[in-house]
This record gives C-alpha cells, structure tokens and sequence, in this order.
C-alpha cells in the first residue's frame, strides 16, 4: 500500500474550523473510532487558546460515541445532519449549540451532489481494506460513504484490523445518476445486487491511512417488558389477519423494521407463526433477531445498510459467513431506503412513534413538541411509501403521566396521510380508507389506555364541527397540563374552553 500512515492527531491538525467533515457507516456498525476523538481534542485545545473551532458533521444516520459523543462534549459541532441519537449531541441541540437539520436519510447523499450543502472537506472512511487503486472494502454499515468519498477533497481511511475480511463481497455499492439523467434504480427483489462489492474512489485523495482494531461496540437488547411484548403480539396479530384475508399476497411481502425492542418482539413472533411463511427484509438496520430469523429459515433474505449486531452477534454471523453471505447485502442509505424501491416492493413498514393524535399524525422526534430526541431517521422515507405503513407505541409513558395518543401531536412528522395503521398495547386502530371522525373513533376505542379514553371521547365531543374537529384552544391541553402538573391525567377541558 502506498499511501502515508498517519496518526489521527495529524489527521485532526489537517482540518480547520468550518470545514464540512464526513464519516461513513450507518448506526455504530461501520463508523470511525479514532480520528473523530483526536479533532474533539484538538477543538479543546484551540478553545483553551481562545481560537474558535467546530466543524459540520455529516454521516449515514446515528454514530457511535466517538463522534457524536466525543464531538459534542468538546463543543467541536457547528452544524450536524441527518441523525444522531447521542446524549451529548441531543444536549448541544436543545442549547442551540448545535445547528440541527433533521432529515430524511434518503434524500442527504442526492442533495449534497446537488450542491445544497457546500463541498465536503473530509471523509472518513472505516475500511476492512484499501488497495493503491483506489478500491476500499467498507465496515458493516455504509451510510452516505459513496457520495462522502465521490465528492470530498480528501479521504482518511481508517483501517480496522478487528474487520474480518470475510465482510468482502457483502457490499453493493451504487449511485444513481443525477436528474434529468436519473432512471429506473433496478432492484425489483430484495436480493438484486445492482452495483460493485467495492467502493471505488480516486486513490491520488487518499492522504492517509490509520490504523484501529474495534468492535463497533452495538449493545444488545434489554429483557423485553410485558408492554412490549403486548405491542409485539399485536403487530404480529395484525400481519396474520391481513395475511389470511388477503391484503397481504401469500408470498408475504419485505418488512421494515425499526431498530430496537418492539422492533424485536415483532420478528420473534413472526418467527414463531406457523402461518406466516418465508420472507425477506428490506430495510436500513438488521439486528441480532434477524439473524435467529434466518438461522431457522425464516427470513429468507436482508437488504439493509448496516449490520447493527452486538459483539456476540457479530462473532456468530462471521463465524458462520458460508451461510450468511448469499442471505444479505449492506447498501447506501440512498438505495437502502430509497422511495421508489420501497414503493416497488411493497414494503410492509414499521417504525415506532413517541406520540400520535386522535386523526393518525405521528409525532417521531420532539419531546413535548420542542426537544428533540432523535430525529426522523428512515421513518418518513419508508412510512410515506410504503404497502402498509404501521406506527406503533405504549398507549401510556411515564407510569402514566403521559398519555402517548393525544388530541393533536405536538410536532409532525409523519402525517395522516401516510399512516395506515397505529399499534399499541391496548390493541389495534386500522386507519385505512376512514375519514378524519371515524379514524379518531378507531384509535380512542383501541388504542388508547382506559385512564385517557374518557378525556379524549370528551375532548372529541368540544368541537362544534369541521371535516376534522379540533378545538384549537384545548387542542394541546394534554401537553399543557403536563407541563403545568408533570401529568396529563389532570387535563380540564372547561379550564380551555372558558
Ligand atoms: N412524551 C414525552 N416523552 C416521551 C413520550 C411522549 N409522548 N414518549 C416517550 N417519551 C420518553 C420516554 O419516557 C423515554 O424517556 P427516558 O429516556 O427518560 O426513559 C424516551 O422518551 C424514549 O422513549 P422510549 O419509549 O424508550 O423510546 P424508543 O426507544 O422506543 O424510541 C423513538 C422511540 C420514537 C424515540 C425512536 O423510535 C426514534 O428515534 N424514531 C425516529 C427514527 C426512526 O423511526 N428510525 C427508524 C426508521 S428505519
């Protein structure tokens, strides 16, 4: 290899303050260890001498704590885009530190080759291996990379020994041309591979390689609550019933999934049907339920962005690479969750929300209608086109204070004209084909937990009319009572209605 190893205090020392900086990976799983660390500890120093210096941070999606964490805590972030679901960078968000631009994964890697975000200065790519071609073999997510590595004037590779080099051939890299040159993205199965196993950039950009040896350190899943559980059983439940009426074709269809425990119980009890046959995934994150999905024959296929395993997961699936290698490709977010493929295929979507309204709008990032949590993520790439586009949350938070359905959702993300169907532990509001009313009707009636159903058929009962009938003054009276009282229980609609 003939390209300088460096180390990542000298990578740190090339970037200046308000330089755009890129990191491939998607989630942990493909995401840089070492130099994100050594620019944060070089912004303390600039600050210490009184020298302004933060950077803007694209990436895939969520990171690891070694940039979003570390970057954040050194005040090193000006402006950060698509996600992050870090404590630190959410701090720096919510204190206007951090500029925000919360947006759909899809859509970032096109509009920064349109030009709509200024060139990028770095990327840093964490890479299993380089030749003096130019050719790199990604980590186990890629995110953005491609158009990171396409479009920016210098590449820092970061070599991580802890990568097996079996992880070659798992990669399908591809980037659609721009408009008006754009045709048809030609997957039509979850399994057509489309592009190149390798990435392949321009090897005179390449200023320097260092070296790592990390996991990507995912954690693995907390024991599943019996909420959860009653969430799980329900989606489950729902898929079944679509699938012996037929709404859903006998084949099945590829699912969606969000990451994390509900997403989880959902396969376990997919898994375990005898009615429900083989399918496939197409989707952003695998996770380690996955994995027992296709061990059993289950799951047939998984298209995604990232393998988000834990260490033990991980050590399993190269342990037995043989049999996982034609069951799944890792793709750019752009193709991974790309709106006219998931349109195509038919995708069955399924993403949780921390708030829904009585009509079906789903809040997925604001806390209270003003702090941001995470971000919007895949959720709007995959909700909008999807076949069916479920949403699913506990009906109460909080021991219940919190009531997760409310009149009108403090801040919106996916809108009533997306969602098909909302899940709780209580049951089950299929919002297809009904007008504003009856959807209001299906989702207080099913969804919402008993201690709230009376204050919402009440709250319902306040409007004098209209196609949807909120009563503005009282329309954010859960949240307003919250605030006030730390619970929503306590809401008095005569105290809004006066
Ligand atoms: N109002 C106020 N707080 C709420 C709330 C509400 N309606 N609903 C949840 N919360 C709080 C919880 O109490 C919890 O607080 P804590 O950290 O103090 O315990 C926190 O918000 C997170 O809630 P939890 O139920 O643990 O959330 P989760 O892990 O199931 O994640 C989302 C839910 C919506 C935050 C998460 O799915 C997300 O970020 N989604 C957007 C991106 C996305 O959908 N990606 C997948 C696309 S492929």
């Amino acid at each position: 290899m003939s390209y300088p190893i460096v180390t990542p205090e000298q990578v740190a020392e090339l970037v200046k303050n308000g330089d755009n900086v890129s990191f491939s990976g998607f989630t942990a799983a493909g995401t840089p260890k070492v130099v994100a660390p050594a620019i944060a500890a070089r912004a303390r120093k600039e600050h210490e001498a009184g020298r302004p210096f933060k950077i803007n941070v694209f990436t895939g999606a969520s990171t690891n704590d070694f940039v979003d964490g570390e970057l954040a805590r050194a005040d090193a972030i000006n402006f950060r885009t698509p996600y992050q679901s870090t404590k630190d960078s959410r701090a720096g968000i919510n204190s206007h530190n951090i500029h925000y631009c919360d947006a759909h994964l899809s859509q970032l890697s096109q509009n920064l080759r349109y030009g709509f975000y200024g060139k990028i200065d770095f990327a840093i790519i964490e890479a299993c291996d380089v030749d003096d071609q130019g050719n790199i073999v990604l980590g186990a997510g890629i995110g953005n990379t491609p158009t990171f590595a396409l479009l920016a004037d210098k590449i820092v590779i970061e070599l991580n020994e802890h990568i097996p080099q079996t992880i070659r051939g798992l990669h399908d890299i591809y980037i659609p041309n721009d408009p008006p040159r754009r045709v048809e993205i030609p997957v039509y199965k979850p399994s057509d591979r489309i592009g190149s196993p390798v990435l392949k950039v321009d090897p005179a950009k390449i200023v320097g390689i260092v070296k790592s040896n990390a996991s990507d350190g995912v954690h693995g899943f907390s024991p599943i609550d019996e909420t959860t559980m009653k969430i799980g059983e329900n989606v489950c439940s729902f898929l079944i019933n679509e699938l012996r009426v037929g709404r859903i074709p006998k084949e099945f269809l590829p699912l969606q999934s969000g990451v994390g425990n509900i997403a989880n119980a959902v396969l376990h009890g997919l898994g375990d049907s005898k009615e429900v046959p083989q399918f496939d995934m197409y989707t952003e994150v695998i996770q380690d339920s996955v994995l027992d999905l296709m061990e059993m024959g289950k799951c047939r296929f998984g298209s995604t962005c990232s393998l988000t395993f834990s260490n033990q997961t991980m050590d399993r699936f190269f342990g037995n690479i043989d049999f996982f290698k034609d069951k799944i490709v890792i793709r750019p977010g752009e193709i991974s969750n790309n709106p006219g493929i998931i349109r195509r295929l038919g995708i069955i979507s399924m993403n949780t929300a921390l708030e829904a309204d009585i009509f079906g709008n789903v809040n997925s990032t604001h806390v209270v209608g003003t702090k941001m949590m995470n971000g919007i993520g895949g959720s709007g790439d995959f909700t909008r086109n999807a076949y069916i586009s479920i949403f699913s949350c506990p009906s109460i938070t909080k021991g219940g204070k919190i009531s997760n359905i409310v009149p009108m959702v403090s801040h919106l993300d996916h809108s009533e004209h997306s969602v098909s169907v909302l899940i709780t532990d209580q049951g089950v509001a299929d919002l297809r084909g009904k007008s504003p009313i009856q959807r209001a009707h299906e989702i207080i009636e099913n969804c919402v937990h008993p201690d709230y159903k009376q204050l919402l058929r009440d709250y319902l009962k306040l409007s004098a009319g209209g196609h949807t009938p909120h009563t503005l003054s009282a329309a954010f009276g859960f949240h307003t009572e919250f605030l006030r009282s730390g619970d929503m229980s306590n809401t008095n609609w005569a105290d809004y209605t006066k």
